[in-house]
């Protein structure tokens, strides 16, 4: 999660000399900043670099990465009559560059290539608030007093992202991941009423034979709304044990999860005793991919992600040889 980033000196590199845009641009350098990545730090899969606020610049939201601070979107929705104003987005000619990453990364890597999109409800909250937010304030009192424009809106950006998920998939990822990141924010009736029939459609609609990872944080109190919505395998935060979690979403999904990115900044010890005991909640059962619950934190040393790698790998053949032996 946030495999190429800026905890890392070769994507720095490039950074110095591409804007975070020119180089999601650049199919070149996205693919080179994925195999990278990969190659670095030994994962057994690589995601392609992009970001989930690209489907959004045709809406002419007037989207920005300003340096040392999060996205910002200049022109942000706030009234049922900017819903309507807004363009539908033709995810072919919205991101041709995406897709053309995907195949170079893909010609170039030897471990599966994931690709995913933002998931409506977390793109709503770009659109309407115009960046990031802590309370998600103005995003919740358009749901309540625009339902129907809410919804609208919702279905576009449902819409947009299942074409975007599966041109990805025509150009060769072999998974998708759709991040609901900022969903936590949600009481679970809320959830049930205004985002999880749009996250159905999407899941719905991804070309079939492609595994989902349905990602989201703070979700503690939404797992099971979100296992209805659909997904393959359900993304579990560190606020909440992943063998609990697993018994509520049920083991006939899989999981993926779930150490706290802070814990990266411990020393390498600490760092091998959350793994073990993340791996203990899985153990008796199959489908669980280790992740962190979030992505890697700037500040992050490198060779932390690398040593978290190599022991998740040792640990986890010994506990297959393990059960292998009964
Ligand atoms: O993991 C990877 O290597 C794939 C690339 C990737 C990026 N963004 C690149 C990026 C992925 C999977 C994303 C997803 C994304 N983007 C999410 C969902 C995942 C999550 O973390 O919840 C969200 C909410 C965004 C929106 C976004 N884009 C934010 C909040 C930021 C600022 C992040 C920060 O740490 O400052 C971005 C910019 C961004 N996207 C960066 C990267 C590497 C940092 C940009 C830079 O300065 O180089």
């Amino acid at each position: 999660m946030r495999q190429a980033g800026r905890y890392m000196p070769e994507y720095r590199e490039v950074r110095s000399r591409l804007g975070f845009l020119e180089l999601c641009k650049d199919t070149d350098a996205a693919a080179e900043v994925t195999v990278t990545a990969a190659e670095r730090l030994g994962v057994d899969a690589a995601i392609i670099f992009a970001d989930i606020l690209l489907i959004l610049e045709p809406m002419g939201v007037g989207l920005e990465y300003p340096t040392g601070d999060g996205p910002v979107l200049h022109h942000p929705v706030r009234s049922a009559a900017d819903v309507a104003r807004l363009p539908d987005v033709d995810a072919a000619a919205a991101v041709p560059f995406v897709y053309e990453a995907v195949r170079k990364a893909r010609a170039a890597l030897k471990v599966p290539l994931i690709g995913f999109s933002g998931a409506p409800f977390t793109l709503a909250s770009y659109v309407i608030e115009g960046g990031g937010s802590r309370d998600y304030i103005r995003t919740k009192t358009f749901m309540y007093r625009e339902p129907q424009a809410w919804h609208a809106l919702m279905r576009r950006l449902a819409t947009a992202v299942t074409d975007y998920l599966n041109r990805q998939i025509a150009a060769g990822v072999q998974a998708v991941q759709v991040f609901d990141s900022w969903v936590g924010c949600l009481a679970p009736d809320d959830y049930e009423r205004y985002v999880l029939p749009h996250m159905h459609e999407v899941i719905r609609g991804v070309t079939k034979g492609t595994p989902v990872i349905h990602f989201g944080t703070g979700t503690a109190g939404l797992l099971e709304l979100m296992r209805a919505a659909g997904g393959d395998v359900i993304g579990i935060d560190w606020r909440i044990d992943l063998g609990a979690a697993w018994q509520r979403v049920g083991y006939d999904v899989g999981v993926q999860g779930n150490l706290d990115p802070v814990a990266l900044l411990a020393p390498v010890p600490e760092i091998r005793q959350h793994a073990a005991r993340i791996l203990d909640r899985a153990r008796g059962h199959d489908g669980h991919i280790f992740n962190l619950g979030h992505g890697v934190l700037p500040d992050t040393p490198v060779e932390h992600v690398i040593a978290l790698v190599d022991m998740v790998h040792e640990m986890s053949s010994k506990k297959a040889a393990l059960g292998a032996g009964g």
